[in-house]
């Protein structure tokens, strides 16, 4: 029995879309169990390239079959979105996703209160995608949320809609100059909705079983980064899901000790998108060349991605929490032409060393990184498949990496294509 869980390590966008995909033709299943289309996940190969929201990685892989977990929020229009363009483009979505009918859905309202509490916040805004994700996990755990399997008992729907409408358009229009939502149009949109994706909705946690019984390999694809999950992120500056390994048993139904493998994805250096602490963020020059080099811009909403060095110390701490059994680097190529590279490994904060990370977010935002220098190397690295290859000096970071964090590299990626890849 083979079960991988992919989990971002930093604050999302590590390059989970790119190894998922490089991973997925040794599956048989690659699972999506939390987040929603706050995600961007990119796949290349060749000259194509995708950006997948809320389908798997796995999608490429012809034999491969793609599950979206009870653990996501699912806009319809999105995933329909996704179908439409892939099958456009050639690849084949009947037969081949699967999504579970107790997934949570995003509704019209969520993203409106979504922006609205931005708005609401001001200075203090979280930076969200503005798509609804947290107000549509808030109405899970309020109980008042709407599921796929409901879209399919229609009298059901329209009753806990309208309970639903009540309430926020109540909300919207006293907070807002929105107008209401009118619930003949939402239920008809919906009603649509679920017309096209009826060939989609089942009990996707049965479709794992199934499959853990004839010995098939799963792979689980996370979405966002450890550094943004709700409970162990920098709180508040955070998505509302478990964006961690413990994600995985909540949003697919499967069993704890079934899963044999973690790999977590790093940069080489780090990146956030929205607000928050970032300890080793880099301003100026050395940033732009970052974001430039890396192309570090949101696959989701476009943003430009504030970027700085790799941090040694939330990584140990996201490696603890997800009990990582492997490393995947990412982008090593990004940092190839700099005289100098840096890695923190301590934060000091009022006379303190911290090498464990704080839960504390003052700490978080006014801490001093303790950095340990490295030489760069000039060799373009991106054409190199052997590690041995590697410019002497670019093994030297990499190993202090595997020391430090104590757990294996076993990939390391070199270009966003999907061979730039070197296995160990
Ligand atoms: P995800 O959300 O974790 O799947 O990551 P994103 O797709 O949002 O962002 C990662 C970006 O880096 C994408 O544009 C990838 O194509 C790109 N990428 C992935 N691996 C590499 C790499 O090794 N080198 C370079 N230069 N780009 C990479
Ligand atoms: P992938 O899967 C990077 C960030 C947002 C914001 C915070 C909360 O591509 O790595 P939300 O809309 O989730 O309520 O926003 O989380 N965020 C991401 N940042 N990569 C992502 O996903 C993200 N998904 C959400 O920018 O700071
Ligand atoms: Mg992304």
């Amino acid at each position: 029995m083979s079960l991988t869980c992919v989990i971002g390590i930093q604050w999302g966008d590590e390059g989970k879309g790119k190894i998922v995909d490089w991973l997925s033709k040794h599956h048989d299943l690659v699972v999506r169990f939390q987040g929603g289309s706050n995600a961007g996940h990119t796949v290349i190969w060749g000259s194509q390239k995708f950006i997948l929201h809320l389908i798997p990685s796995g999608i490429f892989h012809k034999g491969v079959k793609c599950v979206i977990g009870n653990g996501v929020v699912i806009d319809p229009a999105q995933v329909l979105k996704e179908i439409k363009e892939l099958t456009m483009r050639g690849i084949a979505v009947k037969n081949r996703l699967f999504i579970s009918d107790r997934a949570h859905l995003v509704m019209p309202y969520h993203k409106v209160l979504d922006n609205l509490a931005e708005i609401r916040k001001g200075d203090a805004k979280i930076g969200t995608t503005g798509l609804g994700i947290g107000p549509a996990y808030v109405d899970k755990c309020s109980r008042l949320g709407l599921r796929m399997g409901d879209l399919y008992q229609p009298d059901y729907f329209k009753k806990c809609l309208k309970q639903n409408l009540d309430e926020k358009n109540w909300l919207i229009t006293n907070l807002s100059p929105y107008k209401s939502f009118k619930l003949e149009k939402v239920y008809r949109d919906y009603q649509n909705y679920a017309r096209k994706l009826a060939s989609y909705v089942c009990d996707t946690r049965v479709l794992i079983q199934e499959a853990l019984e004839k010995n098939q390999r799963i792979l689980f694809e996370g979405a966002q980064g450890t550094l943004l999950n709700v409970d162990f992120g920098t709180y508040p500056f955070v998505t509302s899901s478990n964006s961690d390994i413990s994600g995985v048993c909540a949003g697919t139904g499967i069993a704890p000790q079934k899963i044999n493998r973690v790999i977590g994805i790093i940069k080489a250096y780090a990146t956030r998108v929205g607000s928050g602490p970032f300890p080793t963020e880099l301003s100026g020059e050395m940033e732009e060349r970052l974001r430039r080099i890396g192309g570090e811009f949101g696959a989701t909403t476009g943003r430009a991605r504030r970027c700085g060095w790799l941090d040694l110390v939330s990584a140990k701490y996201a490696i603890e929490i997800n009990g990582v059994t492997d490393l995947s680097i990412m982008k090593l190529d990004v940092l190839s032409q700099l005289k100098k590279i840096k890695v923190c490994v301590a934060y000091k904060y009022k006379n303190k060393t911290y090498k464990h990370f704080p839960g504390n977010a003052s700490v978080l935002e006014n801490c001093q990184p303790v950095y340990k220098e490295f030489l760069g190397w000039n060799e373009d690295v991106t054409t190199i498949r052997k590690y041995q290859q590697l410019p002497l000096k670019a093994r030297r970071y990499l190993n202090f990496i595997t020391t430090s964090l104590g757990v294996k590299i076993k990939m390391v990626s070199v270009g966003s294509e999907r061979n730039q890849t070197i296995v160990l």
